[in-house]
């Protein structure tokens, strides 16, 4: 084990409510790009396209929206070793709750109940009308999708269709919101992992924690915006820290 591991596991030993914070970044070990590292999304798509105003004012936005999402948006991605990790430091009894910014469903496909996390951005699995909220079948729709009908709209009140997706412009899902702030007053430590913490307000979660004082880990194989807050930051690749910290801390 390094000695930067080391110390982060002395750091972390005596911490009972561990808050872990995470981005983009965990996911790309799983083959899902983040957005701005070196191939990330923002390389290839625009952010403008996920602007809400401008998603519902243009039907060829919607459009490129389906077609991101149809027909498979995460392909066959697999959780990897590190939402592993993240669901193992929860059995131990030492994770308070994960807040994730991403969208990919991976920290519940690697085991982590519902009730541990707090999807900031939303959950790419769902679809509702932005006018009357009605929800709809994702399957039901995407057959709609194949079918041709490539901006589909409400099926009770004729509105537009979108993913449960945050979208910017968007406010915060309220009840994620209120359960990561409940976690941030409750937690002793945060460990962020693969994000550059450098989008509000979802990076007050972490820096809330640091500025009171409360061990803040980073894993992140760049920079992030936070760094100078940092306990300490853990250069490299989350699914092979993450494990070895989450081992260390739980033994
Ligand atoms: N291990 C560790 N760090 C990694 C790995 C990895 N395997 N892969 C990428 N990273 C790092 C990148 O270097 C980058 O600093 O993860 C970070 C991901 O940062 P972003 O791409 O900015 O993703 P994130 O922080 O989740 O973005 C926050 O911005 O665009 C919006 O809504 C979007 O939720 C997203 C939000």
């Amino acid at each position: 084990m390094s000695q930067d591991l080391a110390y982060a596991a002395r750091l972390l030993l005596d911490a009972k409510r561990i808050l872990v914070f995470t981005g983009a970044g965990i996911s790309t070990e799983s083959g899902i790009p983040d957005f701005r590292g070196t191939e990330g999304i923002w390389t290839k798509l625009s952010p403008e396209d996920f602007q809400l105003d401008r998603y519902l004012a243009d039907s060829k936005v919607r459009i490129r929206a389906w077609a991101t999402r149809f027909p498979k948006m995460f392909g066959n991605a697999e959780p990897n070793g590190a939402h592993t990790a993240v669901a193992d430091l929860w059995n131990s009894g030492k994770l308070i709750g994960c807040v994730t910014q991403n969208i990919d469903g991976l920290h519940q496909a690697a085991g982590l109940p519902q009730e541990a996390i707090a999807e900031l951005h939303g959950n790419g699995d769902g679809i509702a009308c932005v006018q009357c909220g009605a929800p709809h079948e994702p399957k039901e729709i995407e057959q709609r999708w194949s079918d041709g009908d490539i901006d589909p709209h409400c099926d009770h009140c004729g509105g537009i269709l979108k993913s449960t997706i945050v979208f910017f412009g968007e406010v915060l899902p309220h009840r994620e919101l209120e359960r990561a702030n409940m976690w941030v007053e409750q937690a002793d430590a945060v460990v962020s992992v693969g994000s550059s913490l450098s989008v509000y307000p979802a990076a007050y979660i972490p820096l809330e924690i640091a500025s009171r004082g409360d061990t803040f880990i980073i894993i992140n194989n760049s920079p992030t915006d936070l760094d100078s807050l940092a306990s300490l930051r853990l250069d490299g690749m989350a699914g092979e820290i993450l494990p070895q910290l989450v081992s260390a801390i739980t033994a």
